[in-house]
């Protein structure tokens, strides 16, 4: 069980005055503040998707909550313990993947990390040889572990950070952007490999993703949070029902049609013949496909949710008004 209570993190930084003198002996200094009073509970093997723009406070949020950054206030309990003690059996219990920073050495193959892992958490032999074994075998990529790090792609890089993070067989998992910069493909990959591990090992899981592909396979939670503050804590489902007010049609035409034939249906967003696309208020979209049905000679019709991209911008908006 993890308890965030009323964090506050202010990061002071310091302001460059053009003038060396300045700069060293009258230092200003600018306050940001980055986390502003957040609070949520996570319960044991949960797993929750944790998103918001750039600059937001989620890495920051991620590492006071795995101990490595102290905030200006507030705290954090994991099974009531704190995580600032950096008690060593605590530390054991959790990890912190990030996708954009690299613990791997990079001249070496990616055992030699995972042997420096071993040493780290103290895990037995058998231990180490099975755990690399299974995850090795869920990623597929037993032939990589041997080659030099430097020369992985960097999706295959992302797998031994993976192995290299998940080792000791953490109760809970931090996973910061751990798709990011990956084609679809990897992508797809790491998501499915993540759900696996923790469907498997039963571990807590928090992920912070700019893709929201990867919060919506792994997480039935969602926490929004923007400028430091959460915005929303509840289930993805709410938040698509709430707003997502609109569905894609997409039909492709079997003759040209004219701009008063087209919009007699609806607004077109877009047509490049043979493909119109419209977007459809869910209230009214039967009698529209009836209309479409009757009016619009067509050899294809489709009808698609919005991307969750779209209905985070809607609720975006809905906040700022
Ligand atoms: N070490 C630091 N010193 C000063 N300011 C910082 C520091 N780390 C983060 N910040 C600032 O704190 C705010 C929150 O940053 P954080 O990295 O937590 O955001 P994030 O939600 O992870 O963003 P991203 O999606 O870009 O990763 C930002 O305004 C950032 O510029
Ligand atoms: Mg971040």
């Amino acid at each position: 069980m993890i308890k965030v209570i009323n964090l506050t993190k202010i990061y002071k930084t310091h302001i460059k005055q053009n003038n060396p003198f300045k700069d060293v002996f009258l230092r200003k200094y600018k306050d940001i503040v980055a986390l502003d009073n957040v609070s949520f509970e996570i319960g044991e093997k949960e797993s929750v998707g944790f998103i918001g723009p750039n600059g937001a406070g989620k890495t920051t949020t991620l590492k006071i909550i795995s101990g490595i950054l102290y905030p200006t206030s507030g705290f954090v309990l994991i099974d009531e313990s704190t995580p600032f003690e950096k008690n060593p059996r605590f530390l054991k219990q959790i990890a912190f993947v990030m996708g954009q920073r690299n613990q791997l050495i990079w001249d070496l193959p990616a055992t030699d990390t995972f042997e420096l892992q071993k040493e780290i958490y103290e895990i037995p032999e058998q231990h180490y040889k099975k755990n690399v074994g299974e995850l090795t075998d869920i990623l597929k990529c037993s032939d990589l572990i041997s080659k030099p790090v430097k020369t992985l792609s960097l999706g295959e890089r992302m797998k031994m950070e993976l192995i290299a993070g998940l080792l000791h067989r953490p109760k809970i998992v931090f996973f910061d952007e751990p798709t990011i910069g990956l084609d679809i493909f990897s992508q797809e990959t790491i998501r499915t490999f993540i759900k696996q591990f923790q469907e498997e090992f039963k571990s807590t899981v928090i992920l912070t993703s700019h893709y929201l592909e990867d919060v919506k396979k792994l997480s039935k939670r969602l926490i929004i949070i923007n400028k430091g503050r959460i915005i929303y804590d509840g289930t993805l489902k709410k938040i698509i029902e709430q707003y997502s007010l609109t569905k894609r049609v997409t039909i492709t035409l079997e003759k040209p049609a004219n701009e008063t034939e087209l919009r007699a249906i609806d607004i077109p967003i877009s047509y490049t013949f043979p493909k119109v696309v419209y977007k459809i208020k869910r209230s009214v979209l039967p009698e529209k496909i009836k209309a479409i049905t009757q009016n619009l000679p067509f050899s294809d019709l489709s009808v698609e949710d919005e991307t969750i991209e779209d209905i985070i911008k809607v609720f975006f908006k809905e906040q700022k008004r």
